[in-house]
């Protein structure tokens, strides 16, 4: 397979524009066969339902190129599951779990020119998203719908790749009680906008929210979950009904128990015993964070800095990052079903 003429190593996290996507339309009570085209624009009318009431929903994933020459994905089958999750808080119709595996291989295998080098440094991130497309004007869901999936190769999420980030606490919640914090919805994001800006104006990588009803606990990033390492070298992360059930921290969870013999532990986490210091090492989990350590988090001007400093990641998370990646690029052998292969 020959690539294309890109700088993979210096890529960050953007949008570049590949040959080829997915595109499967939903009308009169059911799923088109779906196709892929070269047209990278949707023409929409004005009242569609997803731009007067947000109704989309979306998913994120990778596909790598393993050291003998493979194309894969990482467990694309928990994106379908949750994805259908989504779409069924929003009222939309579900994207059958096999047709979303097979939309992810044609989209990968069209554009597998673009998917980076082993050892590059960079990922073919897969975009899949779904909107409800015809006018609306009372509340309502629509009853047409549109799921494409399009892909764009990218570097690392935060600039300076594994170097230590420092975040904030925000005074904003991107999530309510009960609310859409725990599916992928654009409204979520939409939500963040304003306090990723803001963040970034005062010189941090982003925000950490806390739990929208009491505001002491610990929940996510605008677009990563999060884990602590305690002081025993053990693996602690929050538990909470309005955060999203991110891959990445679930099979980070067998990773440290089955590989690395950690003991692990969803539970509640405060942001009193995080300013105490009970965790010395931090980081944020993602698909497109991969894992990206936290030396700092400031909240409130006060700061909290983890042992494990501002120059390297930690110990710990070190070995998580580096288990979690050499089973995405096959240098580590995977839990049977976790690498999804593009033939
Ligand atoms: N939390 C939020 C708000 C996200 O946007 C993401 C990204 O998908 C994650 C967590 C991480 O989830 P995953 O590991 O499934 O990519
Ligand atoms: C992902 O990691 O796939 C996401 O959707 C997060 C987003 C901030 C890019």
């Amino acid at each position: 397979m020959i690539k294309k003429d890109i700088d993979w190593g210096n890529l960050g996290f953007g949008y570049i524009k590949t040959d080829k996507r997915y595109v499967s339309d939903y009308k009169d009570g059911k799923w088109d066969d779906g196709r892929i085209t070269e047209d990278d624009t949707i023409t929409l009318s004005e009242c569609a339902c997803v731009f007067q009431y947000a109704q989309t929903v979306f998913e994120g994933l990778k596909a790598y190129t393993t050291k003998d020459g493979k194309t894969v994905c990482f467990r694309p089958d928990l994106n379908a599951e949750r994805m259908m999750t989504s779409a069924e808080r929003l009222e939309m119709p579900v994207f059958p779990k096999e047709r979303f595996l097979d939309a992810v291989r044609q989209t990968v295998k069209a554009n597998e020119e673009y998917v980076p080098p082993y050892g590059s440094g960079a990922t073919l991130y897969i975009r899949p998203f779904m909107f409800g497309s015809n006018p609306v004007i009372g509340v309502k869901p629509a009853d047409e719908y549109q799921f494409r999936i399009f892909t764009t190769p990218v570097g690392p999420y935060f600039k300076g790749g594994a170097k230590p980030i420092t975040v904030r606490i925000s005074d904003f919640d991107r999530a309510a009680p009960h609310g859409t914090g725990d599916i992928k919805a654009g409204l979520n994001y939409a939500m963040s906008l304003h306090a990723i800006v803001d963040a970034h104006n005062e010189g941090y990588a982003e925000n950490i929210y806390l739990d929208p009803g009491s505001r002491t606990k610990i929940e996510e990033t605008g677009g990563a979950n999060i884990i602590f390492i305690d002081s025993d070298g053990n693996m602690v992360t929050p538990k909470s009904g309005s955060i999203l059930p991110s891959i990445t921290r679930r099979s980070l969870m067998v990773v440290a128990e089955k590989y690395l013999g950690m003991k692990v532990t969803q539970r509640e986490i405060t942001l009193e015993e995080v300013a105490g210091g009970a965790f010395k090492e931090c980081g944020l989990c993602g698909t497109a964070a991969v894992i990206s350590p936290v030396g700092c988090i400031n909240d409130h001007g006060k700061e909290i800095r983890f042992a494990s400093g501002m120059e390297e990641m930690g110990e710990v998370t070190k070995k998580l990052y580096d288990t979690l990646t050499g089973i995405q690029m096959g240098t580590i052998e995977a839990p049977e079903g976790w690498i999804f292969e593009i033939d």
